[in-house]
């Protein structure tokens, strides 16, 4: 069996900042110079693929498409559980044309043995893990709704994985996906932009996570999209972080690697939204493969 960590990404080679449909999208900076900013974008994305898999991490390539720029973010894409893919619902006009891509993308997957099961997500919006993320430690996921997906999502995705899933609704139009300003760390730590979560997100996150294990960003590590990390192992891959959140990290035990990821955060988007992991396993999964590798070795 394959125990690596495994990735999607996409091809950057057709990203751009053509339309608005978060704060932090500026096409105009971009239309100053697409050619520059496009391979800045395309450099970005390869030092980010050459992190994860310095980290021991498999990466898997999703084709570009022309018109889809926003195709770069696969965690958008789906939830990706125990083999299971549940592909999403874009809420804006802009995205859906992504739906089919992606779609092919999990078959293809599937195809290659990497996925046993793929599905279109029915009855709600939702934006794959960007607004669905698992944490290893306590095995749940954390669900966030707002901006983009609704708050029937929660319940559909505990359904589909038969998982326990706490609902998270998000508070601004800034911080418009769960991963722009949560992540749950491999220690148990969760990093977070504790302005970007209701009241009601708040109660339920600190009712379950002791505090010295919530770490809080500042506006500065948020606006960088530093929240939007990928955690493996001891490592923690962000864009470029400022000095102090690295330091803070570092003290934890965490490696931090800083990439340039500017041209993406022109789109909103940071390390976590251009990734999506394939090979997450519930406890009860993990313990079940377990098992079956212990009878096949006799
Ligand atoms: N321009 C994209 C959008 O607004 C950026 C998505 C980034 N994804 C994320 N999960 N934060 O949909």
């Amino acid at each position: 069996m394959n125990t690596q960590p495994t990735y999607l990404m996409t091809d950057a080679a057709a990203f751009d900042v053509a339309y608005t449909i978060n704060p932090w999208m500026k096409p105009d900076v971009w239309s100053a110079d697409p050619a520059a900013h496009r391979r800045a974008a395309l450099d970005g994305s390869t030092a980010l693929r050459f992190a994860l898999e310095d980290c021991g991490a498999v990466v898997h390539t999703v084709p570009a498409v022309e018109g889809q720029p926003d195709l770069v973010f696969p965690a958008n894409a789906g939830i990706v559980l125990n083999g299971k893919a549940l592909v999403a619902r874009f809420r804006h006009a802009e995205r859906r044309g992504e739906e089919p891509h992606f779609m092919a993308a999990f078959e293809n997957l599937k195809a290659q043995g990497l996925l046993t099961e793929v599905a279109f997500i029915e009855g709600c919006f939702q934006e794959g893990a960007g607004d669905c993320i698992w944490d290893a430690s306590r095995s749940l996921f954390w669900v966030g709704s707002g901006p983009r997906s609704t708050p029937e999502s929660a319940q559909i995705i505990a359904g589909h994985f038969g998982q326990q899933v706490v609902h998270l609704p998000l508070a601004t139009e800034q911080f418009y996906h769960l991963d722009t300003c949560f992540c749950p760390l491999s220690g148990g730590e969760i990093l977070y932009y504790p302005p970007a979560l209701t009241e009601e997100a708040l109660r339920r996150l600190h009712d379950l996570v002791p505090a010295h294990l919530l770490i809080e960003a500042t506006a500065e590590d948020a606006a960088g999209f530093c929240v939007n990390a990928v955690c493996l192992g001891r490592t923690i891959v962000m864009a470029k972080p400022p000095l102090a959140l690295r330091d803070r990290l570092t003290e934890r035990g965490y490696n931090v690697m800083g990439v340039d990821l500017s041209p993406f955060i022109l789109s909103g988007g940071g390390a976590f939204c251009m990734t999506l992991r394939l090979d997450l396993k519930s406890v009860v999964a993990r313990a079940a493969i377990r098992a079956d590798s212990e009878l096949v070795a006799g």
